[in-house]
């Protein structure tokens, strides 16, 4: 099960076993093939797919061959508000964003505050809500473009899926509901429901269209079990089944996790003063020798390092200096010191330049939300 290496949408770890989770799952390693046809209509390569970053699918060539035959695609992901933002978060954006520009397609983005504050121990549900304002900010800083990029804030904007919502609730069961995400006795009802929403959203173009709409997902792959879910049902509710590319999760900056909002040091945020992010990579863990004379003479170990995989999954895109940096830490010529240092700098200063785009986002939300720019489907037929 799943739950043994502990990946489940609410727990997740960073160094996982990722070949043993395509197996968990049932998801397809992406091959050079899938690549090949990708770059077919992006006519450029991204770093996260050659690095295998983004790694696993589920019928992405369906879904690139639809868009071929010029049937209606859209991208679909978000996000759980439950603090700032951080770099973790940001990294399947940038590559999203990759995708809207590239394919030139529709994005829906979920603004999920019910999630978090269903899942949270404490916390007022605003608290949540304002977040997920906050978090547009990240997103809309980015440069994802507003006329085709609609956000859905799950509070606010929930007539949009209630009654998709519905018709795959009916079609899920109990026990299905439990075994898929791990659910106990104590759950509280909200966590039984809310998967639900998750996937209405799946399901939402296909209605605002008022056409079949193939929707490929961009996300971490320990959101893979709604999709599993989605799939099923789909069939049986006329929706073209949604198709997924999955992501590993960025780790942190000290032993072992992800980048994490539980852990504040061991995350990144945009919010965070470039001169206090600069701070946190210095401090970082790293997979070098307890000295740097043990270092010189054994080598580091880039594999379980995250400040080599920072590097490795969002801040080198040159192929042969990240190689380069690879060997010089294997033999021991470089030392975490220094390659803390250059990475330090590189993140203060996209966390600098960020800050400026987020400030001019802030009164470019309404562009955004998604309740500014489609009727509600299901009220419009009755009208
Ligand atoms: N459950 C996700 C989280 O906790 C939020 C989310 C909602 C999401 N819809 C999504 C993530 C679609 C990826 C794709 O962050």
């Amino acid at each position: 099960m799943a739950n043994e290496i502990r990946i489940t949408p609410w727990e997740a770890e960073a160094f996982v076993d990722y070949d043993r989770l395509i197996k968990i799952f049932g998801v397809k390693p992406l091959t050079d093939s899938e690549i090949a046809l990708l770059k077919r209509y992006t006519n450029e390569d991204h770093m996260m797919l050659r690095r295998r970053v983004f790694y696993a699918h589920r019928d992405l060539d369906v879904f690139l061959n639809s868009y071929g035959l010029g049937r209606r695609c859209v991208l679909y992901t978000g996000r759980g508000p439950s603090g700032s933002t951080h770099l973790g978060h940001l990294l399947p954006w940038i590559f999203t964003k990759w995708l809207q520009d590239k394919l030139g397609i529709d994005l829906f983005f979920q603004m999920t505050d019910d999630e978090k504050y269903l899942h949270a121990e404490g916390g007022d549900l605003e608290n949540y809500n304002r977040y997920a304002y906050d978090n547009m900010l990240d997103l809309i800083a980015l440069g994802f473009n507003s006329s085709k990029t609609h956000v859905i804030i799950d509070t606010e904007d929930i007539r949009y899926l209630y009654p998709i919502a519905v018709k795959i609730a009916k079609k899920i069961t109990f026990s299905t509901q439990k075994a898929t995400f791990g659910l106990t006795e104590s759950t509280n009802v909200g966590m039984i429901f809310y998967p639900v929403l998750q996937i209405a959203v799946a399901f939402l173009p296909t209605e605002l269209y008022g056409e079949q709409t193939e929707v490929l997902i961009p996300a971490a792959i320990d959101q893979d079990p709604y999709w599993r879910l989605a799939r099923d049902i789909a069939p049986s509710l006329g929706y073209p089944k949604p198709a997924q590319i999955h992501c590993k999760l960025l780790p942190g900056l000290d032993v072992g996790g992800k980048m994490s909002s539980s852990k504040p040091e061991s995350a990144v945020y945009t919010t965070d003063d470039p001169e206090i992010a600069y701070r946190k990579v210095l401090r970082a863990y790293t997979g070098g020798q307890p000295t740097a004379e043990l270092q010189r003479k054994l080598g580091g170990n880039p594999n379980l390092c995250p400040v080599f995989k920072m590097y490795e999954m969002m801040f080198e895109d040159n192929d042969s200096k990240l190689t380069e940096r690879y060997h010089a830490c294997r033999s021991g010529t470089i030392l975490c010191g220094e390659c803390k240092r250059e990475l330090a700098e590189r993140v203060a200063k996209f966390i600098k330049e960020h800050q400026v785009k987020r400030m001019k986002a802030v009164d470019q939300v309404e562009k955004y939300l998604i309740r500014y720019k489609f009727d509600v489907p299901l009220i419009r037929k009755r009208r």
